[in-house]
């Protein structure tokens, strides 16, 4: 099969070239988008994510305020932070990394932020608007990065099969809805770790997609010739041979099943890089709606 790799890195410079120009036509007109992005404690990968998120918003013209508090950080102190960054007219998207340290109630927390600031489209307003195709709501960042890789290389999703393999809120949850949605017109099943026969029902997608954060869980087994296949899975391996001691690898096994498939998105430079560039694009929508341009 001629297997189109799908390029998440030049479709992300797509996206951001674009935001570019509207950013500047904000900037003329006396707005300037802001982002605050709030890490509570040490994980390695989050400071990763988190510097990369502020480093896009310094490319991009978006002003922006890193937080990072100290893993014993409470719960008041963090709900204090985002009900400052609810009221300051500088920051129009908020976003607290995930996962936090233990004792911070992630739910309770993403409740106290404003819904029209809810870049991560995480509040339940959010998740309603998506539900009810309201499309003044914000979706979150990685389901929203693969529809627009679909978009961008013309994959029809109108009567297909489309089967995702994880039921998370960040992902499984909001692709589930946006691919069934009177926009996509997918056929969705949403299968988790408790679907018997995962490689039969995986084997009847027409559009696959794996976000279950299982290293090379999909073999060739699970893939119908010709099915486009979205990896979601961000895993690190240990790799002896890579200077970091790691390699990320995703929940595809990509050599078996990537000559079989119509098209796939590799990982790294996927999906990944969508993620990001969906943030940005949620930022100057939020800007764009506080001051009445949508
Ligand atoms: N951790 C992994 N992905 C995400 C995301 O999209 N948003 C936030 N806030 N945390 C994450």
């Amino acid at each position: 099969m001629n297997t189109i790799i799908i390029d998440g890195k030049h479709t992300s410079e797509r996206v951001r070239r674009n935001l570019r120009s509207v950013i500047e036509q904000l900037k003329q007109a006396g707005h300037t988008p802001g982002l605050a992005v709030v890490l509570v404690g040490e994980d390695p990968a989050s400071q990763v994510y988190v510097n990369s998120k502020v480093k896009a918003c310094e490319e991009l013209g978006i002003y922006s305020q890193k937080w990072v508090m100290p893993t014993e950080t409470s719960q008041e102190e963090l709900v204090q932070l985002i009900d400052r960054l609810n009221h300051d007219d500088r920051i129009h998207g908020i976003l607290v990394q995930s996962p936090p340290p233990p004792h911070i109630d992630e739910a309770a927390v993403v409740l106290c932020i404003d819904p029209r600031k809810d870049v991560d489209g995480f509040h339940p307003v959010n998740v309603a608007k998506l539900v009810m195709e309201d499309s003044s709501g914000f979706v979150p960042c990685t389901p929203l990065g693969c529809m627009e890789l679909l978009k961008e290389y013309g994959i029809e999703t109108k009567g297909k099969h489309a089967v995702i393999i994880g039921r998370s809120m960040i992902v499984g949850k909001p692709m589930a809805h946006l691919l069934m949605s009177k926009q996509a017109n997918a056929t969705v099943t949403v299968a988790h770790s408790r679907t018997t026969n995962l490689a039969d029902l995986c084997r009847t997608a027409d559009i696959l997609v794996a976000a279950v954060g299982r290293p090379g869980l999909v073999t060739a087994q699970y893939v119908k010739p010709g099915a486009v296949v979205l990896d979601v899975g961000i895993n690190r391996v240990e790799d002896p041979t890579r200077p970091r001691g790691y390699r990320i690898v995703g929940d595809v096994n990509y050599d078996e099943v990537a000559p079989l498939c119509s098209a796939i998105t590799p990982v790294p430079g996927g999906v990944g890089p969508m993620t990001i560039a969906m943030l940005m694009a949620n930022t100057v929508k939020a800007c764009r709606a506080s001051c009445g341009v949508d």
